[in-house]
C-alpha cells in the first residue's frame, strides 16, 4: 500500500531517481513519470532488466527469510534503495515482530523518501552512508540500536559497485566481516548488469556496460565472503538460490544475460566470540 506521505518537500519530482525507477521495475507505485521514462530507456537497452530486478528482489526476500528463520534479529541493508515492494523490513516483519532493520543508502533522496515511508514503522531506520566506509556505517548502525556484539545480517544486494568498483567492495566487506559477532551472516548478490552513469539522477545519461565475468562471476562473489562459511546451496545464480518457483526453466530461455551473469549467496561467521567482540570494541 502506498504510504500517504512519502515525498519530502525538498525532493524535486521532475528529476528522475534511480531507486524510484527500480521501484517501477519491481512493480511498485513509489515512482513518477520521469522515473518510469528512465526505466523504459534502460529496458530499451536491456530488455531483461525487469526480470533481473524482480529476481534480485525475490532473492532478497528469500535471503531475509533465511536469516530471520535462523533467529537473527538485526539486519543492516547496505545500498538498500527504497524500502518498498518486498523490502527487507516487510519480509522480516512477516516472520518476526522484533527484528531491527537499518537501511543504508548513499543517495540523500533515497534516504529522504525512506524516512517518510518508515516514519510510523518501529525498529526500522534509514540512514545516509556509503558502503565504501564500513567503520563509519557500522557506527551509524550502532547509533540506531544495532548491537554489534550480537549476530547481525549484513545485506549487499543488487548494488552496482559490486560490479563496477570491485576493490572498494572487497575492502569494505573485509572491514564488515572483521567486526561483526559470530553467527552473523552476509547476504550478497551481484549488482546491475549495466552501469548507470553518475548523472543519472538528472535523467540524462545511461551507458550500457556488461559486467566482465572476472569481476562478476561465481568465484568473485565467493571471494567476497572471505573465510566465512558459505551456507547451502552455495553461491548460485540469483534465481537458483533456494528457488521457490520454476526458476530453472526461466534460466534456460535464451538471451537473458542479466540472470546468467548475476550470482547470489549467504555466508556465516564462524570465528570465536572473543575475536569478534574485541574488533567491535575497537570500532566503537
Ligand atoms: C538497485 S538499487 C537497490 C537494490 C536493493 N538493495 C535490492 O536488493 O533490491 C541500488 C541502491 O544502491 C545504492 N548505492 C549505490 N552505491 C552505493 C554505495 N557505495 N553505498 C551505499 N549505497 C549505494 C543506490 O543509491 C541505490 O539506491
Amino acid at each position: 500500500m502506498l504510504a500517504s506521505r512519502w515525498v519530502p518537500e525538498s525532493v524535486d519530482t521532475t528529476l528522475a531517481n534511480h531507486a524510484r525507477a527500480f521501484d517501477f521495475l519491481y512493480g511498485g507505485q513509489y515512482n513518477f513519470p520521469v522515473d518510469r521514462e528512465v526505466a523504459r530507456r534502460w529496458l530499451a537497452i536491456e530488455p531483461n532488466l525487469r526480470r533481473w530486478a524482480q529476481e534480485s528482489r525475490a532473492f532478497l526476500g528469500r535471503a531475509v527469510s533465511s536469516v530471520a528463520n535462523a533467529g537473527i534479529r538485526q539486519i543492516i541493508d547496505l545500498g538498500s534503495g527504497l524500502p518498498t515492494t518486498g523490502a527487507t523490513h516487510e519480509v522480516a516483519a512477516s516472520l518476526a515482530r522484533d527484528i531491527r532493520v537499518c537501511y543504508v543508502d548513499c543517495n540523500p533522496i533515497v534516504v529522504a523518501h525512506a524516512r517518510e515511508i518508515l516514519a510510523k514503522t518501529k525498529n526500522v531506520h534509514a540512514v545516509l552512508g556509503d558502503i565504501g566506509s564500513p567503520s563509519r556505517l557500522l557506527r551509524i548502525a550502532a547509533a540506531v540500536g544495532i548491537e554489534l556484539t550480537l549476530p547481525v545480517a549484513v545485506i549487499v544486494s543488487g548494488v552496482s559497485p559490486l560490479a563496477t568498483n570491485a576493490q572498494q567492495i572487497v575492502r569494505a566487506l573485509e572491514g564488515v566481516r572483521r567486526v561483526v559477532a559470530p553467527a552473523s551472516r552476509l547476504v550478497l548478490s551481484h549488482g546491475l548488469p549495466i552501469a548507470l552513469a553518475p548523472e543519472l539522477d538528472a535523467g540524462t545519461s545511461l551507458r550500457p556496460f556488461y559486467v566482465p565475468t572476472e569481476v562478476c562471476g561465481q568465484a568473485s562473489l565467493e571471494r567476497l565472503f572471505g573465510n566465512w562459511t558459505v551456507l547451502d546451496p552455495g553461491v548460485r545464480r540469483i534465481p537458483l538460490w533456494q528457488p521457490l518457483h520454476q526458476a530453472v526453466r526461466a534460466l534456460q530461455k535464451p538471451a537473458s544475460p542479466p540472470l546468467v551473469a548475476a550470482w547470489a549467496g549467504v555466508a556465516e561467521r564462524t570465528s570465536t566470540r572473543t575475536e569478534a567482540s574485541a574488533a567491535a570494541r575497537s570500532l566503537l
